[in-house]
This record gives structure tokens, sequence and C-alpha cells, in this order.
């Protein structure tokens, strides 16, 4: 599929999937969706791609939310499949089963803060403002961000966050668990990669298994998260890179992982 909204790089293990709409402030409309969706796919299947990276082109913006243009002509019905086709998308972006790194490089409103809240990562540049504006234009935020957002800072705040509209800094993005670490914008992509870098050094499966048990979990009790964590463990003490991680240990050397 040719990509006139997003950008597909693969390189060394990495993938870097970049809004590319920045006229726009990288608006989610349904071209962009459908694109993502096509390269998700393409990181799935592709095995020499271990991390994916999402980020926005330009200076201003991440994304600054779903199409507006295209939103304000939904009504009950295609605003049903609208809901369901972002949902999906940022479903896929969930359970990739390759680490999600969100390198925020401005604006995250809306859909895009949803965006950054379906990856497992999220890193920001120095002045970026996160929000869910949704309630200005008379709508709820849809692309999971009501169930993401309070899951991860809390029911409380994010109902104050949704319900004011207010904008969240940077900083109290971090403060509150919202982003894991802040970076110069310059620094932001190279970070970003080099974090990437770091996760694909380690053996694939143990982190797979990792995002299996966390991103699962997440939606389960202790009892029922705990024996997914136990059944996980059990497939990897089967593993060759099991062997490899503990051997290399106590021969006192780097190992070497062949993700088996
Ligand atoms: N959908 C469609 N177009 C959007 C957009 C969106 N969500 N956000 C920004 N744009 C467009 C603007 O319409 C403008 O296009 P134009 O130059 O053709 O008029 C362009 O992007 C630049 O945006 P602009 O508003 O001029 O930039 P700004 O610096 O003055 O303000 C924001 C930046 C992010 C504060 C402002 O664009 C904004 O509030 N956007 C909407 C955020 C939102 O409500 N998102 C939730 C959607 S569910």
């Amino acid at each position: 599929m040719d990509y006139s909204t997003i950008i597909l790089d693969k390189k060394d293990n990495i993938a870097v999937l970049t809004l590319n709409r920045p006229e726009k402030l990288n608006a989610l409309n349904n071209q962009t969706l459908i694109e993502m969706k096509d390269a998700l796919t393409s990181v799935q299947h592709d095995d020499k791609i271990y991390v994916l990276i999402i980020t926005g082109s330009g200076k201003k913006a991440f994304a600054a939310g779903a199409d507006i243009e295209e939103l304000n002509k939904l009504n009950v019905l295609s605003g049903k499949k609208f809901t369901e086709l972002g949902q999906s998308v940022f479903s896929q972006i969930e359970n990739l089963g390759k680490p999600v790194i969100a390198a925020v490089n401005g604006y995250a409103l809306g859909g895009g803060c949803e965006l950054a809240l379906a990856c497992h990562i999220r890193l920001a540049a120095e002045g970026v403002k996160f929000g869910q504006p949704e309630v200005n234009l008379g709508i709820i935020p849809a692309y999971g961000g009501t169930q993401r957002l309070s899951k991860l800072i809390n029911k409380g705040r994010a109902l104050e966050y949704i319900l004011t509209s207010e904008m969240i800094t940077v900083e109290e993005a971090f403060r509150i668990g919202l982003v894991n670490r802040i970076f110069s914008e310059n620094e932001l992509l190279p970070e970003a990669i080099k974090m990437g870098q770091k996760i694909a050094s380690k053996g694939q499966v143990a982190v797979k298994m990792c995002l299996k048990a966390i991103v699962t979990g997440n939606e389960l009790s202790l009892k029922e998260g705990q024996h997914i964590e136990a059944s996980l463990f059990a497939v990897l003490c089967g593993t060759e890179d099991f062997k490899e991680g503990t051997g290399a240990f106590l021969e006192k050397r780097q190992p070497v992982f062949h993700n088996k």
C-alpha cells in the first residue's frame, strides 16, 4: 500500500511510523487510520522488526486529535464505524506483540493523546501538551481514552482532565505517570531509538511474554494475571534464550540470544 499520510521506516530491528500531515497538525483522518492499520500489520509480520516507534512530523504536533472536519459530518451510524476503526487500530498497537514507544514531539490532543495511551511507553519532548478536549466538541474520547487514561493515571484525575478539557503540561504528565521520560526536542527521537535498541538487544521471546503478561494482566484480577504469568514463565523455561541467558550469567559473559 502506498502511504500519503504516514511514513514507515525500518532500520536495524526498529521501525519508525511517522504521522505525516504537519499542515493539519497530524490530525487523524480516516485515511491515516487505514494506512496505520496496514503499517502496523507489516510491522507485526516482519520478523526483523523488534520495536516500533510512533512519532509525528513537524515541530508542533504528535497528533492534534481526530480530524474535526470529518468528525463534523458524522451521524449515528457513521459515528459507530468511526469509533470502531480508531479503537481497532489503537488496540492493534497495544496488542502488537512488540513494544511500541510513543515519541511525543508536540501536541497530543484527543485521538493523539489516545494514540500515545495505546503505546506501551511514552517519551515526550519539552514543552509538549497532552489533553482530551472532546467535551469542547460535544463528544467523548472514543478511541479507548475513557478507559486507558483512567487505568493509567487513576479515575479521579482522568475525569478531571476529560471533564474540564484542560491541557496537561509535560511536567505534570511526567509527575502523574502519563509520560515515562522528557527529552529536548532534538534528543527525543534518538533517545527513543536508543531505548528501542536496548530492548532489541534482549531475548525477544521474553520481551514478547513480558508484554503479554502486562497487557493482558492489566484487564484481569491479580489471581488471573498471576495464572497467566506462571504459564508464560514456564514456557520461557523451555527456550534456548533461557539456557543462554542463565548460562551466560554463570559463565560471566554477555548472552547472545537467538530468540528461540
Ligand atoms: N482536525 C482537523 N484539523 C485540525 C485539527 C484537528 N483535530 N487540529 C488542527 N487542525 C488544523 C487547523 O484547522 C489548521 O488548519 P488550517 O491551517 O487549514 O486552518 C491547522 O491544523 C493548524 O491548526 P491551528 O488551530 O491554526 O494551530 P494553533 O497553533 O493555533 O492551535 C491547537 C493548535 C492544537 C491548540 C488547535 O489546532 C486545536 O485546538 N486543535 C483541535 C484539538 C482538538 O480539539 N482535538 C480533539 C479532536 S477529537
